[in-house]
């Protein structure tokens, strides 16, 4: 299986990406999660990708495509992958193209952006495991902590109300596009072009995975 999950920031790509990996048994390739991690290890690349993120921006295509080309070299991404916040511009899409990168499914899951911000505001994460969880939609069985490994929960520091709804801003005028340049793709029956499903992603966690569960099996 290799597929890619598009949705706004917050719709839930992260906790669907969760669910999604250990059916198939795929490694989920987050970008975000990629950067996150360079930030904590203190590299060049980190340093200079805080301050993007911080302010809700883009980090430069070569930077993420080089990332993502270098992390499909892997072992693991042999059975399949699973690209979460990636791509996020026509840039990063045609790139994976150009480069013969397969794609089965591209499965849009959607959120009106009403409903965002509350989700972001109530997030905690285990960035160690990519886990997510929400303080009231879907608590962690120990507040604060991770239910698998009991380590502290973090929030992000790109979640306040204000970089919220910057992010929101550039995911409607630089990604949004992809929703059409996948679905033409996609009914352009040509040999290689994915299959494309929407699913809602309101609703109770579990109501949204079994719905991509059963979007991803037709
Ligand atoms: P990234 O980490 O990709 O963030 P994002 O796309 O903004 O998405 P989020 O991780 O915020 O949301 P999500 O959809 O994963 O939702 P989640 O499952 O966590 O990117 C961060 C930054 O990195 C970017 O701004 C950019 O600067 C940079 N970057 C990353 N990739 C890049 C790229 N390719 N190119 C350039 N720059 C890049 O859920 C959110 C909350 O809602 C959680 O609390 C969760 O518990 C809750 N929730 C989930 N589902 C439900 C539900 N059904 N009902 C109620 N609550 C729910
Ligand atoms: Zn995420």
């Amino acid at each position: 299986m290799r597929l890619i999950l598009l949705g706004a920031p917050g719709a839930g790509k992260g906790t669907q990406a969760n669910f999604i990996k250990e059916k198939y048994n795929i490694p989920q390739i987050s970008t975000g999660d990629m950067l996150r991690a360079a930030i904590k290890a203190g590299t060049e690349l980190g340093l200079a990708a805080k301050k993007v993120m911080d302010a809700g921006q883009l980090v430069s295509d070569d930077i993420i495509i080089g990332l993502v080309k270098e992390r499909l070299k892997d072992a693991d991404c042999a059975n399949g992958y699973l690209f979460d916040g990636f791509p996020r511009t026509i840039a990063q899409a045609d790139a994976m193209k150009d480069s013969g990168v397969k794609i089965d499914y591209v499965l849009e899951i959607d959120v009106p952006d009403e409903l965002i911000v509350e989700r972001m505001s109530g997030r905690r994460s285990h960035p160690a495991s990519g886990r997510v969880y929400h303080v009231k939609f879907n608590p962690p069985k120990v507040e604060g902590k991770d239910d698998v490994t009991g380590e502290p929960l973090i929030q992000r520091d790109d979640d306040t109300e204000e970089t919220v709804k910057k992010r929101l801003a550039v995911y409607h005028n630089q990604t949004e596009v992809l929703l059409g340049y996948y679905n033409k793709w996609a009914e352009s029956g040509l040999p290689g072009a994915p299959k494309y499903r929407k699913i809602s992603g309101v609703g109770p966690v579990e109501q949204v995975r079994d719905a991509a569960f059963a979007a991803l099996a037709g």
